[in-house]
């Protein structure tokens, strides 16, 4: 059994506690230690699991345990993975017994795959890329470090996320484009044309927001 500590005790790090015990479940894997979190989680949600926070994260440096960010934010994500990398602490690759993974698939280091979640073929992602519940990605995907896949987001065949993307929840990109590095596709939202980095896209078609502007704001 390897020894597992989940970064991050909120919603999503209970997400990824339930995902372990449905791994252990199909066949005992992890020995998990408890919880790091800078901030104090609720004691009682992750009682019901039978675990509990162990203190802040730079403990992982401490703890002889493969580590397992439940955070959805991409650029925490990064943080908590950089510290751990340099602390010379391996993540752990976590996919749900009952998430579809197909031949070819090259899920990279930290990488999680909730329940539902299905990836056809020959698809490629980096560290720490979240797929959540009911995500799809069709064949030939790239996605980069720590994007992040909400519930039910679709990506069709040949799309390339860049490093930090995430796509919302119910968001579908349509086949062959490519998303730069730091964008938001919000909930929803259909995106049919190419995206560029660091912007927040929303509605159908996808168009990225324009800024808000204040009072001096150009006419
Ligand atoms: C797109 C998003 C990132 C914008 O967040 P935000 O910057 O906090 O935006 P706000 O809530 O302040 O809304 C700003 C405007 O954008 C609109 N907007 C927000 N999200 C939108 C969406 N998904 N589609 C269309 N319009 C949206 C709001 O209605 C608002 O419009 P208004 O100024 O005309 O009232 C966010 O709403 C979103 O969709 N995030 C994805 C959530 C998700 O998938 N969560 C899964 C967690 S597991």
């Amino acid at each position: 059994m390897k020894r597992l500590v989940i970064v991050g005790g909120g919603g999503h790090g209970r997400e990824l506690l339930e995902l372990v015990e449905a791994v252990n479940g199909a066949q005992p894997r992890y020995r998990l230690l408890g919880v790091l979190d800078d901030a104090m989680p609720d004691a009682d949600l992750l009682a019901a699991f039978g675990t509990r926070h162990l203190g802040p994260v730079h403990l992982l440096r401490e703890l002889d345990a493969e580590y397992a960010i439940g955070v959805g934010s991409p650029d925490v994500r990064a943080a908590i993975d950089s510290a751990a990398t340099g602390w010379g602490c391996d993540p752990a690759t976590l996919v749900h017994p009952r998430a579809v993974v197909g031949g070819g698939v090259v899920l990279g280091p930290g990488a999680v795959v909730c329940a539902l979640a299905s990836i056809t073929t020959n698809v490629r992602t980096g560290r720490h890329a979240h797929l959540n519940i009911a995500a799809t990605i069709a064949h030939d995907c790239r996605l980069g470090d720590y994007t992040t896949l909400a519930p039910g987001a679709r990506l069709s065949g040949a799309v390339t996320l860049g490093d930090r993307v995430t796509v919302g929840t119910g968001a579908v990109v349509i086949q062959g484009l490519r998303i730069g590095a730091g964008t938001t596709v919000g909930a929803g939202a259909v995106v049919v044309r190419d995206l560029p980095a660091e912007v927040v896209a929303v509605g159908v078609p996808a168009r990225p927001r324009l800024p808000a502007t204040g009072s001096a704001g150009t006419v």
